[in-house]
């Protein structure tokens, strides 16, 4: 996998997912890093790690058409397949944004899709998520939509909002989860272990740490078999549109057989849930049981 990635300033993410190309945590290479942003630490992150990088701004290109136009034929050029925004602090072009529909990532410093759009970057999200008095946040990573923060959200993951935080001690404990969750967004994304369907339906792996929220409407006796699976090593797969959970699919390993998984499916009590998801669900587990231990799923679909 060739990825791109676009960013403004910093870089720490832009970091992570270099370091994690180079231990193979992502089976990928960073092809190119853009900035609009010439005196970024991101390029010079770039330029270190000896990766091709571009300077596109107003000041290279005064016509936004022609900025769009280099940015997309940079990434054609380099044969990238995934492009990543690491704060990145610009609109990106529709032309790029149209040939890169689907495969075009970002992150976010909080739960979309609260706390985004237009003016939530930087700490202007912590603040506001500090004032809201909320207690958990943490980063989004999502596909780009055609507006600010907007698209299928591929991954979250929870940080709790203590009671003695401040807008910079909030930004480096959700920045920490950052750099776990985009690396290893970007290869499950890349490995079709998150899946986004054409109505923008997304499959994805669920974290059973947190509680879910009212309007996942998960049952009590569901979650607590889900939490029994996922501390048993078991996998667990959620189908999402928005951020309202439609499904889920779950197996566990067997006790009594070696190499024989037990698959669940489970009822999210909502009226959003379509039963056509279970069997692409279904697929998911098998094939994350299949990479995991070889095991074998038994029990056909619907069974519990
Ligand atoms: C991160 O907080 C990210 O969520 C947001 O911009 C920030 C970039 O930080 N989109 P860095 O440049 O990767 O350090």
């Amino acid at each position: 996998m060739r990825i791109g990635v676009l960013a403004s300033g910093g870089g720490t993410n832009l970091q992570s997912i270099i370091d994690a190309c180079s231990c193979g945590r992502i089976s990928g290479e960073v092809a190119l890093v853009i900035s609009n942003n010439s005196s970024a630490p991101a390029l010079e992150r770039a330029r270190k790690a000896g990766i091709s990088t571009l300077h596109a701004s107003s000041a290279t290109h005064p016509d936004p058409a022609g900025l769009d136009g280099a940015i997309l034929e940079a990434l054609k050029g380099l044969r990238v397949d995934i492009v990543a925004l690491a704060g990145y602090m610009k609109k990106v072009g529709s032309a790029t944004l149209r040939t890169n529909r689907n495969r075009m990532l970002n992150i976010h410093p909080a739960l979309l899709p609260d706390f985004g759009g237009r003016g939530m970057y930087g700490m202007a999200v912590h603040r506001a998520v500090l004032a809201s008095g909320v207690s958990v946040t943490g980063p989004t990573v999502h596909l780009v939509g055609t507006e600010y923060d907007t698209g299928p959200i591929l991954a979250q993951e929870e940080v709790p909002v203590l009671e003695d935080d401040t807008p910079d001690s909030l930004q480096q404990r959700v920045l920490e989860a950052e750099h776990r969750i985009y690396p290893d967004t970007i290869e499950a994304f890349g490995q079709g272990v998150i899946a986004v369907y054409p109505d923008d339906t997304v499959i994805r792996p669920l974290c059973i740490t947190g509680e879910f929220d009212e309007a996942g409407r998960m049952l009590a006796s569901d979650r607590e078999s889900l939490r029994q699976i996922g501390a048993a090593g078991g996998v667990v797969f959620g189908a999402f549109a928005d951020s309202r959970m439609l499904g889920c699919a779950a197996a566990a390993p067997s006790e009594s057989e070696e190499d024989v998984w037990k698959l669940r499916g489970m009822a999210v009590s909502s009226t959003d849930r379509r039963p056509d998801l279970d069997s692409m669900m279904f697929d998911h587990v098998r094939k994350a049981v299949s990479n995991r231990s070889g095991g074998r799923v038994l029990l056909s679909p619907g069974a519990s």
